[in-house]
């Protein structure tokens, strides 16, 4: 059956800027717009509702239409749900109640769908086209591919459109492509090799939707309407700097396939900050509608940017992300993503113009409000002596305002302190009349406001463009691979870097702060601690901490990975609090399996932890060569140490070997290590020792029946364990009940039953030497996981 086409006689809308001068220069014809994907979820969200604004706005025009939403699903299962998709298009308040019955009813006619799935399939499909037009007389305008499916099937669809499908002479073949465009400099080069086999460079619109959105799209209009305001001030003597932000609220739950390779980066800067900050600092084209004017001066100012390192840019990922990515990938526990949803990157562009200008791009997930914005802040020399709200005073800034945030529309707002904008463009009206909001530091009263006199969608704007032939609006191959150019290098070296976690909302309070030091960016506030405490009470279940008593002592209990988080946050408060008063923090660790978790831990958040001002310190060793796998250093290096950054003479390990033999009393090392405690450690009270019990009760290196009163006075002793390696070197428990704050970590369920037992027991130094730990003028807190607790 072949679809009607209906010549329209409607009256044609008034819409700005639709491609009729091409369109007319051509003649009008015939058009068939094939969605591939047409009943997925962006074809459902936005592209059939894009679609049906153009034919809304061509009907009448001397163009006739045909609609495909193509798929893999056989034509029974799918024309049911692209026919529930399609009803629910809708016209804009503009176009009365009749007109849009009128034209809807159309649209679903003129619609249908084609399984697409070989290439006879696509063959079928031109057969079809073809036949058509044959049948109904028709000219051939063009014929509009919409890919709205995977990047890994572009090659393979786009052949099989070259093959079979191209139009007869004379009409144009348009391929809309959707990103991602490759996940680096090279796949995107071989996509785009790919894709160039098959199509030509003008047929290829690559989208990227916030070239659609209107206050972006007014970026090169406003800097043209303004020039003579703006030319004066739109270089480093005036600019302190660029923002280009966007916040946004939700979360990636459902998308981790997708996002945990890509990560916010690729997901947003590589590509739509970064087409924002090209319109901003691009040279300004003689001709706006010039496609090859745009894109070249778009791929000068890429050029000029210097290269991004890893001190250009901060990470970080939202607390709950780990265990999405272990839910929606099943991975396990240790799984570990470097995935940053969070990134503040600051670039700085090598020419006359804006050298030393910071231009920030930040975006993030899980943020605490939803916003989207590009503001260039001019330096303001004014000092105010009496008068702050003065305008004079206030801050002097431009900004394109996307939507959403506290204004909840799309803007572009100059401060009333820079100039009155000219009102040139008659898409855009000025506001006067606004609700009282603050917009970054300032009140909507102290700006210029204009905004869209329509608000339209972005791909419906964007859909519009490319039936119009408008290429400006779209990424080209080269500025595409520029821009991976760009962010290849800065991915690469962010690869081995952890993410800053932060809880998410408005719990991440100043966390994300970043601060720009020459021409690097920093987190503001180098200490990053969620701690149950932190969050006011109100912790998220993966937060639930238990606090009580144990042999008299504070008792913190948790499920494992909660305990370890906890204990990982109490060391660092210390560690934190010891450098804030003294400048250094001195910390002994034990040795064995327990601790494990807990130097993963602080390996994997090392950039928040005052490292440089800590010294590691031995509770105790094995008398084995340090590169024997039972020795308690190696393992600490291992698991901890090589992952830090520490440096080498703040790290002490216990001197077991000497003379080429070891934990010989002659040779003096647990006198020599005391000596070192005793030199460096003020007092020789440790800040924090934190310690284990084995299933016996031992703890440090101190075993049941060990002659534990004849350490006397010392500090360091030479002790025997009855399993093997049998010789020992360990902190005696004067040296550990002289300490600030001691921890006892205890876990497993294997732990319960001694668990249960220390609870009953008095100090018993001869059966548990654990009970001996009692520090004279210190605290002590045993941190015992449900497991050990519970059984
Ligand atoms: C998309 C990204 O390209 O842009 C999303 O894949 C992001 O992760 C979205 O949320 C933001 O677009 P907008 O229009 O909501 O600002």
């Amino acid at each position: 059956m072949f679809v009607t086409v209906f010549l329209l006689l409607v009256a044609l809308c008034a819409h700005g800027g639709n491609g009729l001068e091409e369109e007319a220069a051509r003649g009008p014809g015939h058009v068939s717009v094939i969605i591939v994907g047409g009943t997925g979820d962006l074809a459902k969200k936005y592209l059939w509702q894009g679609f049906f604004q153009l034919y809304l706005h061509q009907a009448g025009g001397g163009n006739t239409f045909s609609f495909y939403g193509g798929g893999l699903s056989p034509a029974e299962k799918a024309t049911p749900l692209l026919f529930e998709i399609l009803k629910t298009v809708s016209c804009s308040k503009d176009v009365s109640p009749e007109r849009c019955a009128l034209l809807k009813e159309q649209f679903l006619r003129l619609s249908q769908y084609r399984q697409l799935k070989t290439l006879e399939d696509y063959q079928e499909l031109a057969k079809q086209i073809e036949e058509q037009l044959q049948q109904e007389g028709m000219v051939e305008a063009g014929r509009l591919f919409y890919l709205s499916v995977p990047a890994f099937a572009y090659a393979d669809i786009a052949e099989k459109i070259n093959s079979s499908c191209r139009p007869t002479s004379g009409a144009w073949l348009r391929v809309v492509l959707e990103k991602p465009f490759g996940h680096d400099y090279r796949s995107a080069q071989v996509l785009s090799t790919q894709l160039g086999n098959s199509l030509k460079e003008e047929e290829m619109y690559r989208i990227d939707h916030y070239l659609g959105k209107q206050v972006v799209s007014k970026i090169l209009p406003f800097r043209k309407e303004n020039q003579r305001f703006l030319e004066p001030i739109w270089n480093r003597h005036h600019i302190e700097r660029i923002e280009i932000v966007l916040k946004e609220t939700l979360d990636v739950k459902g998308r981790i396939p997708f996002y945990d390779q890509y990560g916010v980066i690729r997901d947003v800067l590589q590509n739509h900050l970064t087409e924002v900050m090209m319109l901003l600092t691009m040279k300004l084209p003689q001709n706006l509608s010039s496609s090859d004017e745009v894109l070249r001066n778009k791929l000068e100012m890429l050029n000029s940017l210097l290269p991004l390192g890893k001190n250009q840019a901060v990470i970080g990922q939202y607390q709950a992300y780990k265990e999405e990515v272990q839910k929606e990938l099943n991975r396990t526990q240790d799984r570990v993503s470097h995935t940053p949803t969070f990134a503040a990157v600051v670039a700085h562009i090598h020419d006359a113009q804006y050298e030393g200008v910071p231009i920030l791009l930040i975006s993030g997930k899980m943020l605490d409000e939803r916003v989207g914005y590009a503001r260039v802040l001019f330096k303001n020399n004014v000092f105010c002596l009496q008068n702050h709200n003065n305008v004079h005073c206030k801050p002097k800034q431009i900004v394109f305002y996307f939507g959403h945030g506290s204004l909840g529309y799309p803007a572009v707002l100059v401060s009333k302190n820079l100039f009155k904008p000219a009102g040139t463009d008659a898409l855009w009206k000025e506001v006067t009349d606004h609700k009282d909001v603050d917009v970054l530091g300032l009140s909507v009263s102290d700006y210029n406001v204009q905004v869209p006199a329509v608000n339209k969608e972005a791909y419906a704007e964007l859909i519009s463009h490319i039936f119009a032939g408008r290429k400006n609006s779209f990424v080209s191959t080269e500025i595409l691979l520029a821009s991976w150019a760009l962010w290849t290098p800065l991915l690469n070296s962010l690869s081995s870097i952890f993410p800053r976690i932060y809880p998410g909302g408005s719990d991440n309070e100043a966390m994300l702060d970043v601060h720009l030091k020459g021409k690097e960016i920093k987190y503001n506030s180098e200490v990053v601690i969620i701690s149950p405490d932190e969050m006011g009470g109100a912790s998220p279940s993966s937060y639930q901490v238990m606090k009580g008593k144990f042999r008299s002592a504070e008792m913190v209990s948790a499920w494992m990975e909660d305990l370890i988080e906890r204990l990982a946050a109490d060391i660092q408060g210390a560690a934190e609090a010891a450098v804030h008063q003294g400048g250094v923090f001195h910390l002994a660790l034990s040795g064995g399996s327990t601790p494990l978790a807990l130097f993963h831990r602080l390996a994997l958040h090392h950039f928040s932890f005052p490292w440089r001002d800590t010294h590691v310190w031995m509770v105790d060793e094995r008398c084995v060569p340090p590169t024997e796998p039972d020795s308690n250093f190696r393992s600490l290096h291992e698991h901890l140490l090589q992952h830090i950054k520490i440096p080498y003479y703040n790290i002490h390990p216990m001197p077991v070997q000497l003379n080429q033999r070891l934990c010989v009393e002659e040779d003096r090392g647990a006198l020599l290590y005391e000596e070192e405690l005793k030199k460096l450690v003020n007092g020789s009270s440790f800040h924090f020792i934190l310690l284990g019990v084995g299933y016996d009760g031992h703890t440090a290196s101190l075993f049941p029946g060990g002659k534990l009163d004849h350490h006397g006075e010392s500090l360091v002793a030479l002790t025997e364990s009855p399993t093997k390696p049998h010789q020992r070197m360990s902190l005696t428990l004067g040296a550990i009940n002289r300490a600030h704050k001691v921890a006892v970590l205890v876990m497993g369920k294997g732990k319960h039953e001694l668990v249960t037992q220390l609870s009953r027991t008095t100090e018993n130094l001869l059966r548990y030497p654990v009970t001996g730990v009692n520090p004279a003028n210190g605290s002590l807190a045993w941190y015992i996981d449900y497991d050990a607790l519970l059984g």
